[in-house]
């Protein structure tokens, strides 16, 4: 197999799951702060909002162990590194006083990594929203939009003479299903369906205006995009009927939940909400959102359309249109019990290409499994070598199709804060052991370099 020339081969991680170093150098709490450190038992289900009790607290002391961690990247060969910013790290209250000590970090990390030769992709939210802005409402307060924008400045200002890649949200669809709706993560709202539409809203908004900014601010030519998940779907076989079947399932807005692709790609690149969507959700939809204007602020031309993917459901063909299919019996699953799918890489990026018409870049994908240290003190992960494998094989496919999907972010580059599960999956291509924060390559993270430095070719 072989990749384009200059796939960028890369890995991820965000700021909370990593940096640790939460209350140090003027860090202001952000909502997973908070949610971490509320130890409140559910009565219900007897658990505390993180397994364990974990928190990002140290995480993998990244903020330290920044140059470490570049130096093993480096190793691996990684072209690229996407990361997140922590916003209260440069705004401990959201908004207004600027902490030049947050600002320095960053620097430093884009130093360190240039000087490696690996290419910063820079996330500028990926959840962990401002505690001091979310006693103001959060995303429901119209004014969460200029909040954003005004982070959003700064941080260009001061890394855009080096960065020149930039990712606007990661996963929107958790952040408010998860955590506004169903009050199930940070910040644990569970608002109206109306509420939920309006601060998505705001979101989209907030992401519009935030690549203007970026525009208009940067230094240099660069590159903007946006990293959602989707309603991940595959057909169970090849044939024509069930590819039109996983085709339409992908991005079908008529059943009344929020999850489904087209609620978070449409608005941002097409300039429209889907139609069987606000059809579906009727008395709920506020009317006002449809206004021209703001659909106008919120679809914004894009360089690329970054996507996570980790598992699909399997869709056949149906006299209805399409039906989702069971995981067999006994199906092979991840740590987390995922379904192990790698023709959600062949299919997912197609259909994303057909419907919106922009280059692709997978900015996650990856498993949790039970790694540890063997006693010959390696980490020995057959089965994530397997999975990649696989779903890059399947990559490999649509490539040669000729849809243009010019990177794969593997996640993680190290094991580390798995939000709500904490410390108990590990996703790394790194192992990290959380009490002595020793480091470790997998076995993964010797055969990714094999398949970086030979582009593919020996999948
Ligand atoms: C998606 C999220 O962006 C990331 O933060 C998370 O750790 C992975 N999925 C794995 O669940």
């Amino acid at each position: 197999m072989s990749f384009p020339k200059n796939f960028l081969w890369g890995a991820a991680a965000a700021a909370y799951q990593i940096e640790g170093g939460a209350s140090e150098d003027g860090r202001g709490p952000s909502i997973w702060d908070v949610y971490c450190h509320d130890k409140t038992i559910d009565p219900k289900t007897g658990r505390s909002n993180i397994d364990n009790g974990d928190t990002g607290d140290i995480a993998c002391d990244h903020y330290h162990r920044y140059k470490e961690d570049v130096a093993l990247m480096k190793e691996i060969g990684l072209k690229a590194y996407r990361l997140s910013i922590s916003w209260t790290r440069i705004l401990p209250e959201g908004k207004g006083k600027i902490n030049e000590k947050g600002l320095e970090f960053y620097d430093n990390l884009v130093d360190e990594l240039l000087e490696a030769g690996i290419e910063p992709y820079i996330t500028l939210f990926h959840w962990d929203y401002p505690q001091a802005l979310m006693k103001l409402g959060g995303w429901s307060n119209p004014e969460s939009v200029d909040w954003f924008v005004e982070y959003v400045k700064i941080v260009i200002n001061r890394l855009s003479d080096r960065v020149t890649h930039w990712i606007t949200f990661n996963e929107p669809q958790c952040h408010i299903i998860i955590g506004h709706l169903l009050g199930e993560c940070a910040p644990k709202l569970k608002l109206t369906y109306e509420e939920v539409f309006q601060a998505m809203h705001h979101l989209f908004l907030a992401h519009g205006k935030a690549v203007q900014t970026i525009r208009k601010y940067t230094r240099k030519p660069c590159k903007v995009g946006y990293a959602p998940c989707a309603s991940d779907v595959y057909p169970v076989t090849d044939s024509e009927e069930d590819v039109e079947a996983a085709r339409k399932a992908a991005f079908d807005a008529s059943e009344r939940h929020l999850w489904n692709t087209s609620w978070w790609i449409d608005p941002v690149i097409l300039g429209k909400y889907p139609e069987e969507g606000v059809k579906a959700f009727a008395e709920h939809f506020p009317k006002a959102l449809l206004k021209k204007e703001d659909l106008e602020q919120i679809c914004q031309p894009l360089d690329f359309l970054g996507i996570n993917l980790y598992r699909g459901i399997g869709i056949r063909s149906s006299e209805e249109g399409y039906v989702r299919a069971d995981n067999k019996i006994g199906y092979d699953r991840t740590a987390f019990k995922w379904p192990v799918t790698p023709k959600i890489l062949r299919y997912m990026p197609k259909f994303l290409y057909e419907r919106y018409k922009m280059p692709i870049i997978i900015t996650e994908n990856g498993l949790s499994m039970a790694d540890w240290v063997s006693l010959d003190g390696k980490v020995h992960d057959p089965q994530r070598i397997d999975f990649m494998n696989r779903y890059l094989l399947e990559l490999s496919k649509t490539i040669e199709e000729g849809i243009p999907v010019n990177g794969y972010f593997a996640w993680s580059i190290m094991d580390n804060f798995e939000w709500s599960q904490g410390y108990g999956e590990r996703f790394g291509l790194i192992h990290v052991d959380f009490e002595t924060q020793l480091r470790t390559l997998k076995d993964s993270a010797y055969w990714y370099h094999n398949i970086i430095t030979t582009n593919g070719e020996c999948l």
